[in-house]
């Protein structure tokens, strides 16, 4: 194993020591994750872990770590206190906790805030490996319950789920590397995860194929994505039989054949329609299938699985996304499902909504921001930002900035960088947690995704050093 590899999974492995002995002395937990897909793999990992040592423990999802969390964790009735995929941009808050409380951080962010002997942290950021790519929050989570108990070798799956939800697939070949594919091998191994390159459609184990390819969005097809008629038509140019009998055939059953033959046919489409074809290519990548998942289920596919769990968190039910990690499914799933629908209605009237008024949008040389503080729901941001920043059609290859207000009169913003910006320098995570501070609010992230809170009057200072600090960036 690579020595920085090493060095981390000592690290968690130390962790799970200080965690057994909390056990062993009967503490009581108090467990905080984030409220996005990343953290709600995190959450169902530590819970199931957890319930396996017959721990005593509660657990609860978060929308970000301020003042007023800290405050309820230093006062709660729990003496140890268990964070998973947030709270290492955030030690200098936590070091207010009562000292008699145990903290353990479980996180992939960029660390803010001196690193002391008190606070037990397990982040990737402290071995030079970078947890924007390398490792999820759930994957972080992982390496600690795999040192617990061997037997926690049966939650890889969530963590390769964790870590597509945090687009750390986000490469040429779309697929996981580096601490994530050791996860991939555990799951592998252990006979619950098949991995291989294939057509990445969401929906390609559930639904008819014309349905699953009208649903892709990123990459954004013209002509077929949210154009279901037109995909039926496609297909049936193809020849390709969409139904076997009475039910309609899924991705997953197309032979090697019709799968190029669709292939070829999206590539020939786009040339039509004189848009590049290159985002194509980023619908083959590897393809994560949870085996022991029931044949067409949303669960059996990783990234539908992840999208399933995002929509819990951004609705405001994440419990429902931690039952479903937990084992839950049936009616559960269902009702997520149902909240799934509504999300992606919100999101497409939000998209609109913004594309129709290039008014709100302020365009600078390598940046642009959405101002949508009028409109938008404060859970949405980041989901905005990164459909922005992905599509071929919006502002290309610059840093995205969306705005909402939240509900108690604050700024809440999410920055999505790209690959060709980070490379030039640009640290979105490191500038937001410096300016947040400076105006009196939260921020932080990774090198390409990152977000803040504000109060509502510095908006406009902090937007001007925010434009600043990027151009600042991207000259140097
Ligand atoms: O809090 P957490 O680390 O789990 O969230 C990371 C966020 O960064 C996710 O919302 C993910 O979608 C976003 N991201 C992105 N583009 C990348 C990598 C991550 O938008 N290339
Ligand atoms: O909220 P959003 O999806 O934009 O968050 C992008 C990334 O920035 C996530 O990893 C999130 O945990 C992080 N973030 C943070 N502090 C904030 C807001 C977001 O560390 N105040
Ligand atoms: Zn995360």
């Amino acid at each position: 194993m690579h020595e920085t590899y090493q060095k981390f999974s000592i690290q968690a492995k130390s962790a799970a020591e200080e965690i057994l002995d909390c056990i062993a002395n009967n503490s009581h937990f108090t467990i905080n994750c984030h409220y996005d897909a990343d953290g709600i793999t995190a959450a169902g990992i530590i819970a199931k872990s957890l319930s396996r040592q017959n721990a005593n423990f509660h657990l609860k999802l978060v929308k970000q770590m301020d003042q007023e969390i800290v405050d309820t964790l230093s006062d709660s009735i729990y003496d140890t206190i268990i964070l998973g995929d947030i709270g290492s941009g955030y030690l200098y808050l936590l070091k207010n906790i009562k000292k008699s409380k145990k903290i353990f951080i479980l996180d992939h962010h960029q660390i803010n805030g001196d690193v002391n002997e008190e606070i037990t942290q397990v982040n990737p950021h402290l071995h030079g490996i970078d947890g924007g790519k390398e490792i999820s929050g759930a994957g972080v989570t992982y390496f600690v319950a795999k040192s617990l108990d061997e037997k926690n070798i049966d939650l890889s799956p969530l963590a390769v789920v964790g870590a597509v939800a945090d687009m750390q697939d986000k490469n040429e070949k779309r697929e996981l590397n580096s601490l994530n594919s050791l996860i991939v091998n555990d799951a592998i191994e252990a006979g619950l995860l098949k991995a291989e390159r294939d057509l990445i459609i969401y929906g390609r184990e559930t639904r008819p194929i014309h349905k699953a390819l009208s649903h892709t969005m990123n990459p954004f097809l013209p002509g077929l994505s949210g154009q279901e008629d037109n995909c039926f038509a496609l297909l049936s140019s193809l020849s390709i039989p969409i139904k076997d009998g009475d039910r309609w055939r899924t991705i997953v059953e197309l032979s090697n054949d019709e799968k190029k033959k669709i292939f070829s046919a999206i590539v020939e489409h786009m040339t039509s329609k004189e848009v590049s074809a290159s985002p194509v290519m980023t619908l083959i990548g590897t393809v994560y299938t949870l085996i022991n998942e029931d044949m067409w289920t949303s669960t059996r596919d990783a990234r539908e699985y992840a999208t399933l769990l995002n929509a819990c968190g951004r609705m405001d039910r994440p419990s429902l996304g931690v039952a479903i990690c937990m084992g839950e499914r049936g009616s559960t799933v269902k009702e997520v499902a149902n909240l799934l629908s509504e999300h992606r209605k919100s999101l497409a009237s939000y998209i609109s909504l913004i594309t129709e008024k290039p008014e709100n949008i302020e365009r600078y040389e390598h940046l642009a921001i959405i101002h949508s503080e009028e409109f938008l729901n404060e859970n949405m941001t980041g989901a905005i930002s990164s459909l922005l920043s992905s599509s071929e059609t919006f502002e290309k290859n610059k840093v995205i900035i969306v705005l909402a207000k939240t509900k108690n009169g604050e700024i809440k913003l999410s920055a999505r960088g790209t690959d060709e910006l980070i490379e030039k320098g640009l640290n979105l995570g490191i500038i937001l947690q410096t300016l947040a501070k400076r105006y009196n609010g939260n921020g932080g992230g990774h090198k390409i995704a990152a977000g803040a809170q504000i109060p509502e009057s510095n908006q406009e200072n902090f937007l001007s050093d925010l434009k600043n600090e990027i151009s600042r960036a991207l000259s140097e």
